[in-house]
């Protein structure tokens, strides 16, 4: 079992760009030090709306990085034709609503299956790694499963807002499905990521999960990069991500 690996989402440096409609902080620079600082991966959400990331963003950042693209995107047609356009390494497909202020939830795989599964063989077609960004349920693995997704990434927003609110028994109760979930994908064959909302203290727990390959995460280290700078605060997830995968293998 090697390392976790690590792809830093670098939506929120566009978000402070938006803000005043200029070019800078330009998130392509953001993820050339991310990736300087050990990241393993740049991961980039498209939204419909483009409230952060824009269509030139993804393509300088195709052009631009050294390391895998993880192209996160609704399953629109639109998206899929800028993702044929893009040839990222990787797509995660995720849901989308324009009210939302993040990815509030898991893909419905099991309502959307049929579509889901025309989408994921599109894209597999033209090379494209896709994972599905899934509640941490056993329906929606086998559902993932059945929709051809070679690598599922696990939403860990619920188990991480229970912690940040205190809810031990909630959050023990959401880690022990992210657990179970995780111990599922073995044996179904899928490579299994997860994200959102981490911080080094979720991210170091995780990690202790032998089934987790990688960890995607955004908003924490571009706010820890306003004290701290990015190259340090990738350097403190990373090491993180490291003492919780050793614990977990001393354990087992
Ligand atoms: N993974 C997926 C699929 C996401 O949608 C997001 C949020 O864009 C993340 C990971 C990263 O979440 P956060 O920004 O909370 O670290």
């Amino acid at each position: 079992m090697g390392q976790v690996r690590l792809g830093v989402n670098i939506d929120h440096v566009a978000t402070v760009r938006n803000a005043r409609g200029g070019a800078l902080p330009d998130p392509v620079r953001a993820a050339l030090v991310a990736i300087a600082a050990g990241a393993d991966g740049i991961t980039a959400h498209l939204r419909e709306d483009r409230r952060h990331i824009r269509d030139e963003d993804m393509a300088r950042l195709k052009r631009g990085i050294s390391k895998p693209l993880n192209f996160e995107m609704a399953a629109t047609d639109d998206m899929v034709a800028i993702a044929l356009a893009t040839r990222p390494h990787a797509s995660c497909l995720v849901p989308e609503k324009r009210s939302e202020r993040t990815t509030e939830g898991g893909l419905d795989v099991v309502g959307g299956h049929d579509h889901l599964k025309v989408v994921t063989t599109e894209l597999k077609r033209a090379g494209i790694r896709v994972s599905l960004f899934i509640e941490p349920s056993r329906e929606a693995l086998e559902a993932s499963h059945s929709i051809g997704a070679p690598v599922i990434e696990l939403h860990t927003g619920a188990w991480c807002d229970a912690l940040a609110h205190g809810e031990s028994e909630r959050a023990d109760a959401e880690f022990e499905r992210i657990r179970t979930a995780a111990a599922f994908t073995r044996e179904l064959g899928i490579e299994c990521h997860a994200g959102h909302g981490l911080d080094f203290d979720t991210a170091r727990t995780i990690s202790a999960l032998p089934e987790i390959v990688e960890l995607n995460i955004g908003h924490f280290l571009v706010g820890e990069a306003i004290f701290i700078g990015l190259p340090a605060a990738i350097a403190q997830m990373r090491k993180a991500m490291q003492e919780g995968r050793a614990a977990g293998e001393s354990k087992r």
